[in-house]
């Protein structure tokens, strides 16, 4: 499999009164096209940092992060992210949100929603296309932030705890859809998530990073049979690897 995103030796240290907070140290990472891979960990061990600088928001302080094996030096159309807020303009509507990203690069305005409604259909929200987005709910919120990150139709997704603040059966749902898009666009993707089964569930590889600053302590590869249902949750061998993840996390 080719290696479309590369992280080398990344390590970043914040300026801090104590004369430097280092969140990140020596982490490595290497993902495959069409990989989806999790990362969990500590709070505050870095996991935000470390998709800030995969998707080219961050310089790190030390090393380099490769797309498509050239040096990535600034923020790129192909890649697409999405935050843990969803960080939408509320006095726009879901279309406007979605097509923000193409606005501002002057993108001609009919293509612009055409593009839109393909996404809107993806993410299930046909019928709320006029609809504000502060009118809407976490989980429908969640949905025009990926159809956002999804509207340079990017290589690569990075997701930021994307479902962290839905309750739990939002949460299993969103989950199915994003596996859903997932298979129908076959984009890479590398989600943080505080959760072990949701990384289990979503993966082809986890990995687990240590306290502050972040380095890599486990990788679990998860070889479990796709496309996958809720209930495999129920399997041994989804629970085997849940405890082996969570046996990897330090703390
Ligand atoms: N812009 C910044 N300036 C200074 N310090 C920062 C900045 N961003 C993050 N940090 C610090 O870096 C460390 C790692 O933060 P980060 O947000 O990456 O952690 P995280 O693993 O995403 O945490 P959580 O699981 O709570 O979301 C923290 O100690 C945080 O205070
Ligand atoms: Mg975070």
């Amino acid at each position: 499999m080719e290696i479309i995103l590369r992280a080398e030796h990344i390590s970043v240290i914040f300026p801090s009164p104590q004369g430097g907070l280092s969140a990140l140290e020596d982490f490595s990472l290497a993902v495959s096209a069409g990989e989806f891979v999790c990362v969990v960990g500590p709070s505050g061990c870095g996991k935000s940092t470390l998709l800030r600088v995969l998707g080219g928001l961050l310089p790190p302080t030390s090393g380099q992060v490769y797309l498509h094996g050239k040096a990535l030096n600034g923020p790129c159309s192909d890649i697409g992210i999405v935050f843990q807020k969803a960080n939408l303009m509320p006095w726009r509507t879901v279309v406007q949100n979605i097509i923000l990203p193409l606005e501002i690069q002057g993108l001609d305005a009919t293509e612009s929603r055409r593009r839109a409604a393909e996404l809107i259909r993806l993410v299930g929200l046909e019928g709320f296309e006029q609809s504000y987005t502060r009118e809407l709910s976490g989980g429908m919120a969640q949905r025009v932030a990926i159809a956002r990150a999804l509207i340079h139709d990017p290589q690569i997704l990075l997701l930021d705890e994307p479902f962290g603040a839905l309750d739990a059966l939002t949460r299993e749902r969103m989950n199915l859809e994003l596996l859903r898009i997932w298979e129908a666009r076959r984009q890479t993707v590398v989600m943080v998530t505080h959760n072990i089964q949701e990384a289990v569930f979503l993966s082809d590889r986890v990995i687990v990073m240590t306290t502050r600053p972040g380095r890599v302590t486990a990788e679990v590869p998860v070889r479990l049979p796709r496309p996958r249902s809720s209930d495999i949750v129920y399997s041994d061998a989804f629970s085997a690897l849940a405890w082996t993840v969570h046996e990897a996390i330090p703390g």
